[in-house]
């Protein structure tokens, strides 16, 4: 097996070839156990040590062997000191990343223009192993060339800063890189999950209700569409768009464009988005939110949602919740509150009257990585509703993760409420 760094900082899972033809594509051993994912075989080392020196290799070989790492990373056959690695890497983090990263006599960035980048990274991607200073070098590089985002003169629309605490907590997650499915695999960060959820809604205003996080308030935003739509017409998860009629969202010129996208995704057309006027501020106008709720009836359509927006991502203006909460409330409309910039208001005392009505929604998206410094991604869908609609909307009740027989409460295996699989859900965890 073909060992060492290999390329760009080194492809941890690494790429290679075993002396004799010992996997298939399939993932399987030639006693036809399968080494790439849950199961191992165990003398898989064993049997896939080099019998050739590097040297003597062939210059092509074949691609078909990805393997998971089971054993130390090794230079030429010496096996790699991974916590001498490590530690090397984080010095480097800390005085490049950290240090000068956030000092304002340093650069926001060391600019280069493509092609030149190109060369200085040297970024194909070789069958050839680095020696852990070359692989050290061009961790070196990666910080040198990136922008630092956490630098004190680094502007960025919706994010900026380096929170301590929030990237020792990314450093722990990445560290111990897990999947969230299931309670089984992720106790602790389930349990998180479920008390900063609780946290965020009582600041929100609600007592009880549901939610999850998402890989960035587009998603969230895309989610609280569906399960308004799902709400009103179950049918639509098993019959598709055969079971609806023409549905119509409404959302201010103001918005931002995932709510397009989000209608897109789903199936329900750019069209189906009625752009109501906002103020001279920005701010979405109730009364033609209503008069455009009326215009879509009487044009065919089922209005099913209105979205307003908590700190539109230009202006940064405020709809009017409250007022807005009366026109769905009398429309019987999902009350969306995109909340992605703005919602993190919620914990200043001088102004979180800017959000007041938005207990009245019925799903909140909240980015705590915009104006709380966590770590990007990090959004939360948050949901007033109690009858687990998250999980009968997006559930799909795979039964060889979610057996109902468990030893705990299976409540707790939250997958299937979301639509990843075995990643790690950026945001969850
Ligand atoms: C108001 C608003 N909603 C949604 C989003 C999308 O969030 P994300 O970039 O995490 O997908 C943004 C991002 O800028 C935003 O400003």
């Amino acid at each position: 097996m073909e060992e060492g760094g290999g390329g760009p900082l080194g492809l941890l899972c690494r790429v290679g070839w075993p002396a004799k033809p010992a996997l298939s594509r399939g993932g399987q051993n030639p006693r036809g156990e399968k080494l790439c994912g849950h199961r191992r075989a165990p003398d898989w080392r064993a049997e896939t040590k080099p019998a050739v020196p590097t040297s003597a290799r062939s210059p092509s070989p074949p691609q078909d062997f990805i393997l998971m790492a089971d054993s130390k990373p090794a230079v030429d056959g010496e096996p790699m000191d991974m916590e001498a690695l490590l530690q090397s890497v984080f010095g480097i983090v800390i005085d490049e990343a950290i240090q000068k990263g956030t000092s304002a006599s340093e650069k926001v960035c060391e600019w280069k223009e493509p092609e030149e980048l190109k060369q200085l990274l040297d970024l194909e991607l070789q069958s050839q192993g680095e020696s852990q200073e070359q692989i050290l070098e061009r961790c070196r590089a990666v910080i040198r060339y990136s922008v630092k985002t956490g630098h004190p003169r680094f502007f960025n629309q919706l994010f900026s800063g380096l929170d301590p605490h929030a990237l020792a907590g990314r450093i722990i997650t990445e560290s111990l890189n897990t999947s969230q499915y299931t309670y089984e695999i992720a106790p602790v960060f389930v349990l998180m999950e479920e008390e900063v959820l609780k946290k965020l809604r009582a600041l929100v205003g609600w007592s009880s209700g549901d939610g999850v996080f998402c890989p960035g308030g587009s998603v969230s935003n895309m989610y609280a569409m569906n399960l308004a739509r799902y709400q009103r017409y179950p049918d639509c998860k098993q019959r598709g768009l055969r079971a609806l009629p023409p549905l119509a969202l409404f959302t201010s010129k103001e918005c931002h464009y995932s709510i397009n996208k989000g209608a897109a995704f789903l199936g329900l057309g750019t069209d189906s988005v009625r752009v109501v006027k906002a103020d001279e501020r920005g701010k979405m106008i109730p009364e033609d939110l209503e008069r455009q709720i009326f215009q879509a009836e009487a044009e065919g359509s089922v209005p099913f949602l209105v979205s307003a927006t908590s700190g539109t991502t230009v202006l940064g203006a405020f709809d009017p919740l409250d007022a807005i909460a009366d026109v769905c409330q009398r429309h019987g409309l999902w009350f969306h509150v995109d909340a992605a910039w703005g919602g993190s208001v919620l914990l200043s005392q001088m102004h979180r009257h800017l959000l007041d009505g938005i207990q009245r929604a019925d799903s909140v998206a909240w980015n705590p990585h915009k104006l709380l410094a966590a770590g990007l991604q990090c959004s939360a869908l948050l949901l007033r509703d109690t009858s687990n609609l998250l999980k009968r909307c997006h559930g799909s009740q795979a039964s060889y993760l979610f057996q109902q027989d468990k030893f705990y409460d299976v409540a707790l295996d939250t997958g299937d409420k979301v639509l990843g699989g075995g990643n790690k859900e950026t945001g969850r965890v």
